[in-house]
This record gives C-alpha cells, sequence and structure tokens, in this order.
C-alpha cells in the first residue's frame, strides 16, 4: 500500500481546500456521516477522561478545524486548539465564545507548533493527520509535545474490517459522498480527495506500527463503526 507519508507542497492545497469548504463543513460532515462523527469525538474524550482528569491537565487539539473536539475538551480541562485555516478557526472561536468550554484558539502548523517540548497531558488530532505533508513528521510532532505519561489521540478514517460491508463502504464514500459533497459544499473536488486521501493513508495495524516506532507505548487502537474510521492512541513513556 502507498502511504502519503511525504507529500511535499500538500499544505498549501488542504488550506485553500478547508478555507473553500469552511462554511459548509460542519453541515456536512454531520449529514453525510449521519451525525456518526459527533459520537466518534465524545467516545475519543472518554478514552482521555482519566488524564484530563489529572489536576492541572492541558490539552491540545492539532488541527481543530471548526473546533468540536476541542470543545469536548476544553470541557475537562484546558485546551489548546491548533489550525492553519484561519475561516474554519473563525468558525471554531464563534463556537468557543459561545461556550463555557477553557479553549483558546491559536493560528499555527501542526508540523512545526509553535509551543514547547512536553507541555501537554493529551495531544489529539481528528481528521487531521491524513491531510499533513508528513504522517511521521505529525506523530513526531505529538510526541514532542506530550509530557512523560501523557497520551496521543489520533482519529481518523481507516479500512472496515468486514468485506461485506467494505464493499458498500466504499460505493458510498467514492460514489455518493463526493457528489453531495462536492455540490453543497460548492467545491469542484474537496470531497473527492476526502476518499482519495483516506485510500493514501495507512490502515489500523500500519499507523500503530508507525506510533511504536516512533517511540509511543502501549499502542492500542479502536475501530469505530466497523473500521470505517479508528481511534489511535499512545502514550509518552
Ligand atoms: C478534516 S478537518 C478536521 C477538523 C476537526 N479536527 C474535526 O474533527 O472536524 C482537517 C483540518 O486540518 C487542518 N490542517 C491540515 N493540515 C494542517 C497543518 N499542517 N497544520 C494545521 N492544520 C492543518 C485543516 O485546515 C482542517 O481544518
Amino acid at each position: 500500500m502507498e502511504t502519503n507519508i511525504n507529500n511535499p507542497g500538500k499544505a498549501a492545497m488542504v488550506r485553500a481546500m478547508f478555507a473553500e469548504i469552511a462554511p459548509r463543513y460542519d453541515l456536512l460532515n454531520h449529514a453525510l456521516s449521519f451525525n456518526v462523527d459527533r459520537h466518534w469525538r465524545k467516545f475519543t474524550v472518554r478514552k482521555l477522561e482519566d488524564v484530563l482528569k489529572r489536576p492541572g491537565a492541558r490539552s491540545l487539539d492539532l488541527c481543530c478545524g471548526t473546533g468540536d473536539l476541542s470543545l469536548e475538551l476544553g470541557a475537562r480541562a484546558e485546551t489548546i486548539g491548533l489550525d492553519f485555516c484561519h475561516p474554519m478557526l473563525k468558525l471554531a472561536m464563534s463556537k468557543v465564545g459561545a461556550s463555557i468550554a477553557s479553549v483558546e484558539i491559536i493560528e499555527g502548523d501542526a508540523l512545526r507548533v509553535p509551543l514547547p517540548d512536553a507541555a501537554f497531558d493529551v495531544v489529539t488530532i481528528g481528521f487531521g493527520l491524513r491531510n499533513l505533508e508528513s504522517i511521521d513528521g505529525g506523530l513526531r510532532e505529538i510526541f514532542r509535545l506530550l509530557k512523560r505519561g501523557g497520551r496521543a489521540a489520533v482519529l481518523e478514517f481507516s479500512r472496515p474490517r468486514a468485506r461485506a460491508f467494505r464493499g458498500l463502504f466504499d460505493f458510498y464514500f467514492t460514489r455518493v459522498l463526493p457528489r453531495i459533497g462536492n455540490a453543497v459544499s460548492g467545491s469542484g473536488f474537496a470531497y473527492d480527495y476526502l476518499p482519495d486521501s483516506v485510500k493514501d493513508f495507512p490502515d489500523q495495524e500500519a499507523l500503530a506500527t508507525m506510533m511504536r516506532t516512533i517511540g509511543f507505548s502501549n499502542v492500542r487502537y479502536y475501530n469505530l463503526f466497523g473500521g470505517v474510521a479508528a481511534l489511535h492512541m499512545g502514550d509518552k513513556p
């Protein structure tokens, strides 16, 4: 399988694409996933709850987009949400302003985060890792930012496990979703890029192996909706 482990020049395309679809991003996320995406983010935060409960815990949500995962984290611990797409962040900021969650939003690159080493108990990246120029670079940056004993959570599309379901899902994901997504978002291509980028992304085992190679311990993953998405977690020893 080919993986987009290094993909120079991708960042500008990705930033422009999310800027274009930002106004319809949340609507399409919830509609095209039949609202399942909300459960996936809540599940992620539940699996982090023990760490988020530590006194003075701090979390960082990379590629925070419109801020849904940051807000879930920020309801439990002081949280920073970071993204490099200004129109997505403007939406995140207005949601943060309307909530009581403790979230600070900053603009920056997930591959060069302008924050010190070992500053966070939790670092998350939700549907972001696949979009980076370097998956390995993103995982290394997460490792750098975590305190010892801290936990990484990578929520991302993955590979459905059952063959029959995979066929059905592939039809929806490559034929139905792009038509609706492109039409509603007004983008000529963002929702074709989505299945293409998932195809190039490491599967469950390959991503777990990358995390172990970088130095994460206790690496494990949870298949969500039969493996349509997976939540990978690892600790910094
Ligand atoms: C699919 S959205 C996910 C947003 C959010 N985490 C969620 O769960 O809905 C991907 C986000 O990653 C951001 N992104 C991609 N590459 C990035 C990078 N190198 N640095 C910061 N943000 C990046 C995009 O701007 C976009 O907002």
